[in-house]
C-alpha cells in the first residue's frame, strides 16, 4: 500500500507564529486550511487572505476545506488564491458538479465532503467526478474533538464504492485523528489524514507528522 499522506490543520497552529509553524510542517503532504463562515459552522476562521499568505510562505500543496454556506459563490476566490485542492460540503453546495468543473477548469483538484450525519450513499451521483472524498469524523467547527467511531465503517463503505466503480479515489479523514487511531483509519481505506491538535499540540510538530505517516503506513 502507498504511504499515507498527512495534512496538518493550521486551525491548531499558533496564529501569531504561523510562519514558524508552516516551516515546521514543511515535510507534510498538504497544508489543511479550514475555511469556516460562522453560518455553516458555529465557528469563524480563515478566509482567502490566509490562503494567499500560506501560498507565499510554503511550497506544500494547499488543501482548502470550505465549510461555508453557498460555496458556489466563493469557490473561485480560493482557486485564485492558490488552492491546490478544494473540498466543498455536499450539505452546502447547490450545484456540486458545477463547482467540481470550476475547480478542475482552474487546474486544481476537487473533493466533496460529508458530515458525520450524511450517509455514504450521498456520493452516488458524484463519486466518478471527484479526486477526493473527505469524510468528517467530527461535526465540523472546532479542533480537538473526539473521533466518531462510526466513521471507520463509512471509510470502508466509500472505499468499496470506489473499488466497485474502478475509480481511483483519495479518501481523506478529518477530525480527532491521532497516533492512537491512525492505523485503524488507514486500514479502513483512508489515504490522507488531517491532524490539527495531534500535530500542533505536540512538542515537535515536524516529528509528529513523520510519526503519523510512519504509523499509518502498513
Ligand atoms: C474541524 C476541522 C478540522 C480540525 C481538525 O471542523 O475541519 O480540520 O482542524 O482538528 P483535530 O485534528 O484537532 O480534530
Ligand atoms: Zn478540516
Amino acid at each position: 500500500a502507498p504511504v499515507v499522506r498527512v495534512a496538518p490543520s493550521i486551525l491548531s497552529a499558533d496564529l501569531l507564529n504561523l510562519g514558524r509553524d508552516l516551516e515546521a510542517i514543511s515535510g507534510a503532504d498538504f497544508i489543511h486550511i479550514d475555511v469556516m463562515d460562522g453560518h455553516f459552522t458555529p465557528n469563524l476562521t480563515f478566509g482567502v487572505d490566509t490562503v494567499k499568505a500560506c501560498k507565499r510562505a510554503s511550497t506544500v500543496p494547499l488543501d482548502v476545506h470550505m465549510m461555508v454556506t453557498n460555496p458556489d459563490e466563493s469557490v473561485s476566490w480560493y482557486l485564485d488564491a492558490g488552492a491546490d485542492m478544494v473540498t466543498v460540503h455536499l450539505e452546502a453546495a447547490r450545484h456540486p458538479h458545477r463547482i467540481v468543473s470550476e475547480i478542475h477548469a482552474a487546474g486544481a483538484q476537487a473533493g466533496v465532503v460529508l458530515n458525520p450525519g450524511t450517509p455514504a450513499c450521498a456520493l452516488d451521483s458524484i463519486l466518478e467526478d471527484v479526486d477526493m472524498v473527505l469524510l468528517m469524523s467530527v461535526d465540523p467547527g472546532f479542533g480537538g474533538q473526539s473521533f466518531i467511531e462510526g466513521t471507520i465503517r463509512k471509510i470502508s463503505q466509500v472505499r468499496s464504492m470506489a473499488r466497485e466503480r474502478g475509480k481511483d479515489l483519495l479518501i481523506e479523514v478529518d477530525g480527532g485523528v491521532s497516533a492512537a487511531n491512525v492505523e485503524r483509519v488507514v486500514a479502513a481505506g483512508a489515504d490522507v489524514i488531517v491532524a490539527g491538535s495531534a500535530v500542533f499540540g505536540s512538542a515537535d510538530p515536524a516529528r509528529e507528522v513523520a510519526r503519523l505517516r510512519e504509523l499509518g503506513t502498513p
